[in-house]
């Protein structure tokens, strides 16, 4: 046998173990039930050079104006809560229930702002991480990414504070829209 043969032989035979694993089952698909130590390292790496490789050239943008983040905190009162805790809240039924489950992002984590701006506006596959960016523009985003830098520092008071502050003002801009009578008009 040619040293080609053998070659294909070997990646044949590969090819055939890997959809036999797959046709048995043996992979248990279940989230109460963890990965293997190997297949946690071999997801996280890929995970963590897929963002490394597609954050090199974010621009970061001044992340301090406070107005920027209070609008990223009633962002992440209204969407992110349940999956990531927040000052006063340490436990959540949804959180539990998930693997992998959300970090707590009231305790620092080991993301630059590129990178939860990556992370916030794309998702992560395969994991509970929606991609906020299919429904929010870039300012929101940084707005959350803006608030997200201050967060593991706020107490409870602090906290609601800062989502009250932009709620009122939200409120108030949709009091002064009298364009509900027609809505059902506009559909033609
Ligand atoms: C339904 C649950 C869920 C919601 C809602 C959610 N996330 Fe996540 N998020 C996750 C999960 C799960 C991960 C971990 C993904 C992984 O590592 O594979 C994650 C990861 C992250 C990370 C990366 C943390 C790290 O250390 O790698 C950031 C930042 C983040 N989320 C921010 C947000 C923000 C901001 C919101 C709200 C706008 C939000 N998430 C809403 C589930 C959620």
């Amino acid at each position: 046998m040619t040293r080609l043969r053998i070659g294909i032989l070997i990646a044949v035979a590969a090819i055939a173990l890997a959809a036999l694993a797959v046709y048995s089952g043996v992979v248990d698909v279940a989230a109460d039930v963890p990965h293997s130590a190997l297949v946690y390292a071999l997801i996280e790496g890929v995970k963590d050079r897929s963002i490394a490789v597609r954050t090199k050239d974010i621009r970061v943008p001044p992340l301090d104006d406070i107005k920027l983040i209070a609008e990223g905190a009633k962002h992440y009162d209204a969407m992110c809560v349940d999956c990531h805790l927040a000052p006063g809240v340490k436990q959540s039924d949804l959180r539990d229930g998930l693997y992998p489950q959300p970090p707590n992002l009231t305790e620092k984590i080991n993301l630059g702002p590129a990178e939860m701006f990556w992370v916030v506006k794309h998702g992560v596959k395969m994991s509970a991480m929606p991609a906020w960016g299919k429904t929010h523009d870039e300012q929101s985003l940084w707005g959350i990414v803006a608030f997200l830098q201050r967060l593991p520092d706020l107490a409870p008071e602090q906290y609601h504070a800062l989502v009250e502050q932009t709620g009122e003002a939200h409120r108030h801009d949709h009091h002064h829209s009298h364009d509900h009578d027609g809505e059902g008009k506009h559909h033609e």
